[in-house]
C-alpha cells in the first residue's frame, strides 16, 4: 500500500498508523501524531480503494453503506500490510495504535472488529460501526478512544453509542469524547486525544 514511514526517536513509544479520511491522503494526519506522540514512528498508509478520485480504504455503497465483502478483502489487506510493514522496518507489529478519521477510524475500528492482536490501541474520530451482527475478538485491555460530535449527521450519537457497547463488550477500555459540532475534526477533540494517549501510553 503506498505509504509514509517516519522512523522516531523512541524505540518503546508504540507506532502510530495513521489512516485519513474519504479524499485525503497519507500526509494528512502527519501533524496528528507529532502532538500525540513526537516519539513514535509513523506509518501513514493511503486507502487503496478510489471513489470518484477519492482515495478510500473500502467501497461503500452509498453513504454510509459499506460494501462488507471489500470491507472485509481490504481489512484483510491493511492487516497484511502491517505484518510486512513490521517485517521491513523493524518495528514491533504488537505495538502499533492507530489513528484514523472517518473512514480511516472505520477501518481501524474494522482491524479491531476482525483481528484480536491487529492494534494494541486506537484513536478514531468520529468513526461508525463497520459491521453489525458478528462476534468480535477478545479485545480485552485495549484503549480505544472514539471522538463523537452530538451533531454529526454522518455517524448521528446513536452509532456512536452502539460502537462503544460493541467494543466494551469484546473487552475493551473505551473513552468517548464528545464535541458539540458535526463531523469535523476541531482542535479541542486532537487535544483531547492526545490527553488520553498520554495516560494510556
Ligand atoms: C465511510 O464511508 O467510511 C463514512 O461514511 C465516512 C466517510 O465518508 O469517510
Amino acid at each position: 500500500m503506498k505509504h509514509i514511514f517516519q522512523k522516531g526517536t523512541d524505540r518503546e513509544a508504540p507506532v502510530l498508523l495513521l489512516l485519513h479520511g474519504t479524499g485525503g491522503t497519507e500526509n494528512d494526519l502527519i501533524p496528528l501524531a507529532e502532538l500525540i506522540s513526537p516519539g513514535s514512528s509513523v506509518l501513514s498508509v493511503r486507502g487503496n480503494v478510489l471513489e470518484n478520485g477519492m482515495p478510500r480504504f473500502f467501497r461503500r455503497l452509498s453513504e454510509g453503506i459499506f460494501d462488507e465483502e471489500d470491507l472485509i478483502f481490504r481489512t484483510k489487506e491493511l492487516n497484511d500490510f502491517l505484518d510486512q510493514a513490521a517485517a521491513d522496518y523493524g518495528f514491533d507489529r504488537k505495538q502499533v495504535v492507530a489513528v484514523g478519521y472517518s473512514n480511516g477510524a472505520n477501518i481501524a475500528a474494522s482491524l479491531l472488529f476482525h483481528y484480536s492482536d491487529a492494534l494494541r490501541g486506537a484513536i478514531l474520530h468520529h468513526p461508525m460501526v463497520p459491521r453489525r451482527g458478528i462476534e468480535l475478538p477478545d479485545l480485552a485491555g485495549v484503549p480505544i478512544f472514539i471522538g463523537a460530535g452530538s451533531n454529526d449527521n454522518m455517524c448521528p450519537p446513536n452509532e456512536t453509542r452502539d460502537l462503544d457497547g460493541i467494543l466494551t463488550g469484546a473487552g475493551a477500555q473505551v473513552t468517548v469524547h464528545w464535541e458539540a459540532f458535526g463531523h469535523q475534526l476541531t482542535s479541542s477533540e486532537v487535544k483531547a486525544a492526545g490527553i488520553w494517549y498520554q495516560q494510556n501510553f
